[in-house]
């Protein structure tokens, strides 16, 4: 099998440029997610039963349908009556962001309730209201836990963000394919777009495996 570098080569810049939008997406997509997550989360941990249900279901629909089916509904569907023409990359912003609120939203719920009981009962005792024991007792112990899976969560949209290419935005794997459809070749371009998602993934792995050890509970 011949390599053809010269491909490779000549694609580079836009496989850089492409690099560049997958890293913004789907770092839009977590901030977006960590925010409506945390509303989710909430809303999902109320008393009321009747206030917890629309957030149950909207948990239950983005983690119980396929995201190509949620970027095509949002593509297809939902943003053409906010926009014409309608741009895909933010067609891939809303349906990251939407998708991870639903998994942050777990992310979030896990974490406030695996602090223990007794942490809110001592500092109630101390005479702090409910939003203080959240804000000063639970959630700051509650946030080292959620690092590894919010991390691990940044990692999923970074390659999920590849759906993006099927409804040509110009992400990483967009470009491999557009280099696929000029030169007929499948290895040069795809090889070079698995590589550069590995480097990313793999750098991202080491940088949270060493955030979760400067931050772990002695
Ligand atoms: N691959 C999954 C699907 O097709 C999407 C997973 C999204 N996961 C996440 N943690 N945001 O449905």
């Amino acid at each position: 099998m011949d390599f053809r570098m010269k491909i490779v080569i000549e694609y580079f810049p836009f496989f850089m440029q492409g690099m560049l939008k997958t890293i913004g997406m789907s770092l839009a997509g977590v901030l977006i997610g960590c925010i409506l997550g945390l509303f989710i989360a909430l809303g999902k941990m109320s008393p009321l039963f009747i206030l917890r249900l629309p957030f149950v279901w909207y948990i239950n629909f983005f983690r119980g349908t396929p995201l190509l089916v949620q970027l095509f509904l949002i593509h297809f569907a939902v943003m053409p009556l906010i926009m014409s023409p309608v741009n895909p990359i933010a067609s891939v912003i809303v349906t990251l962001s939407l998708n991870s609120a639903a998994y942050v939203a777990e992310i979030f719920r896990a974490g406030i309730q695996s602090i223990d009981k007794g942490q809110a009962e001592a500092a109630h005792s101390l005479g702090m209201n409910k939003l203080q024991v959240m804000w000063y007792i639970i959630l700051p112990q509650a946030f080292k836990r959620m690092i590894p899976p919010l991390g691990n969560e940044f990692i999923v949209l970074l390659k999920d963000s590849s759906l993006g290419a099927i409804i040509a935005a110009p992400e990483l794997l967009y470009w491999g394919r557009a280099a696929t459809g000029q030169y007929y070749r499948v290895w040069e371009p795809y090889l070079t777009v698995a590589l550069i998602y590995f480097i990313l993934t793999l750098s991202l792995t080491y940088l949270l495996n060493y955030l979760e050890r400067r931050l772990a509970t002695k």
